[in-house]
């Protein structure tokens, strides 16, 4: 655990809402998922402006669970450009108390599309 808050950039960071719980009172896994998949896509939008599509999203453990109002980050990194694909690593933390907690982390991978949705070349921007 570290106490990195605020000291680097999330590409998203959200507060969850109790539309957002399960029965027990912490968050269902698939809006985790969700924003995964969000913050994935703003991460590609820094390699380029083109429109892209999730094509597959690599095994994901949840570590931790993540209660109503808690602050949630989404942290991201490229992994690879490629020709028609990119692929970026999603860690995901909630800060509690004074500590900052690993939730989940993830792989996945997008594909540029143009407008017939087919895979295109990425152009870097
Ligand atoms: C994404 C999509 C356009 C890809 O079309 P495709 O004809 O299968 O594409 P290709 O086989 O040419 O692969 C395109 C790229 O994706 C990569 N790719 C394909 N499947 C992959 C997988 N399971 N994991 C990782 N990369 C994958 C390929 O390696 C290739 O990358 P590269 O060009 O950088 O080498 C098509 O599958 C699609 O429209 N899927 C639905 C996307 C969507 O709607 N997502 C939202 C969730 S519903």
């Amino acid at each position: 655990m570290s106490e990195h808050f605020g000291s680097r950039d999330p590409s998203i960071r959200v507060v969850l809402q109790p539309k957002d719980t399960n029965s027990q009172g912490t968050i269902f896994g698939g809006i985790i998922l969700s924003y995964i998949d969000l913050a994935g896509a703003v991460e590609c939008g820094r390699i380029t402006k083109q429109k892209v599509v999730t094509v597959a999203v690599k095994e994901v453990q949840f570590k931790a669970p993540v209660y109503m109002g808690e602050v949630v980050s989404f942290y991201t990194t490229t992994t690879r450009v490629g020709n028609t694909s990119i692929s970026v690593h999603v860690d995901v933390e909630v800060f509690r108390g004074h500590e900052t907690i690993p939730v989940t982390e993830a792989d996945l991978t997008f594909v540029c599309v143009d407008a017939k949705g087919e895979p295109t070349k990425v152009l870097r921007t």
